[in-house]
């Protein structure tokens, strides 16, 4: 077997040993079977590749000191796939088969899910496509749904150190009332050239406004965005991004530990009040927030004078994932124990 570095794992993929599916065919769901091919055979006139019947989830999975195996929030994940799943018209998978095909493809690649201490977790994505063949625009009538998971370390490479952001007033990542509260994959097609710029003119991320009036903070390319001034916790009400799930936990762990929580427009302006802001995620867990530059608009505002993280985002950090690794207990029931 092969050795890994898990503690300078990046956020990649790696091949595991199995992927996990189920078939919606003749008006039913298939058993989930697991497979060693890490390919997908489908018609070519499937409405995922033409159509964009794509929707997919990012969950995590977590060795505890305990040895046991915990999976964050794993039914909050499948009921955002049946939201997404009706947003575009798929077939809405029941939760009992999306909880057990992540559970199956887990326990099968057991032997990736990074040991405690080392900061990793076991990436799940699950994926799910319409590959029954149209040529007009109509939803398919068979569907794939399948997982996989690989070991990831954080999503930026800088961790939980802050770092910049960026508004780009000439790209929108999703319409007002188009697609952005769902996960499917144009809205992150809509979001590479923008991240691309970001990129390379060295921030970690697209902060994206509000694409009407160009006045409120909506999110970030891969994540939501929080900001925290005076003891409260403050996130953006929007009809145009994603209802991320780490951000629901954090606002209960904020309201749990004192703090007042706010979800409404945040103004961009309102930037140079916060004492501390974050892009939080899956993936991203928190990232904290160093600087937010609106290069259009000539302004900058600095979030973190010091360069550092936050208390109050350091306390929330160190509490999320305190329960995801079990070192904390799970007063909300958010962790589904593996045995
Ligand atoms: N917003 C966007 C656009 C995302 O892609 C993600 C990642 O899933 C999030 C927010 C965070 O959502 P969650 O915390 O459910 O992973
Ligand atoms: C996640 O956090 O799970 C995401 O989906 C973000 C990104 C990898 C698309």
């Amino acid at each position: 077997m092969e050795t890994i570095d898990w503690s300078n794992l990046s956020f990649g993929y790696m091949k595991t040993d199995y992927n996990v599916r189920s078939y919606f065919k003749d008006g039913a769901w298939s058993k989930p079977q697991e497979t060693t091919s890490e390919e997908i055979t489908m018609h070519m006139a499937s409405t995922c590749l033409h159509y964009g019947q794509e929707a997919f989830e990012g969950l995590k999975a977590f060795r505890g000191k305990d040895g046991k195996i915990r999976i964050f929030r794993l039914k909050e994940n499948a009921l955002r796939l049946q939201d997404t799943s009706r947003g575009i018209m798929m077939e809405v998978l029941p939760l009992d088969i999306f909880e057990e095909t992540v559970i199956k493809a887990v326990k099968l690649n057991e032997r990736f899910i990074p040991p405690y201490g080392t900061g990793a977790a076991l990436y799940i994505r699950p994926l799910l496509i319409g590959t029954g063949a149209q040529v007009g625009v109509k939803p398919a009538n068979e569907y794939t749904f399948l997982v996989f998971v690989t070991p990831v370390g954080p999503y930026f490479k800088e961790g939980f150190k802050p770092t910049p952001v960026v508004i780009l007033r000439g790209y929108d990542r999703a319409a007002p009332l188009g697609t952005g509260t769902f996960k499917v994959g144009g809205n992150y097609a809509a979001s590479l050239v923008a991240g691309e710029v970001a990129h390379k003119k060295g921030y970690s991320a697209v902060l994206y406004l509000d694409a009407k009036e160009k006045k409120y903070i909506d999110e970030c390319g891969p994540a939501n965005f929080f900001g925290i001034k005076d003891n409260t916790y403050i996130t953006p009400q929007s009809t145009s991004i994603l209802p991320s799930i780490t951000n629901k936990s954090l606002m209960q762990l904020a309201e749990d530990m004192g703090m007042k929580v706010e979800r409404r427009q945040v103004p961009e302006e309102e930037l140079a009040t916060l004492e501390e802001a974050g892009q939080v995620g899956t993936a991203a867990v928190i990232s904290p927030i160093l600087r937010v530059d609106d290069l259009d608009e000539n302004k900058s505002y600095i979030i973190s004078k010091d360069g550092k993280a936050g208390p109050w985002s350091t306390k929330l950090y160190e509490k999320l994932r305190g329960i995801q690794l079990g070192d904390e207990p799970d007063t909300h029931g958010w962790n589904t124990v593996l045995d």
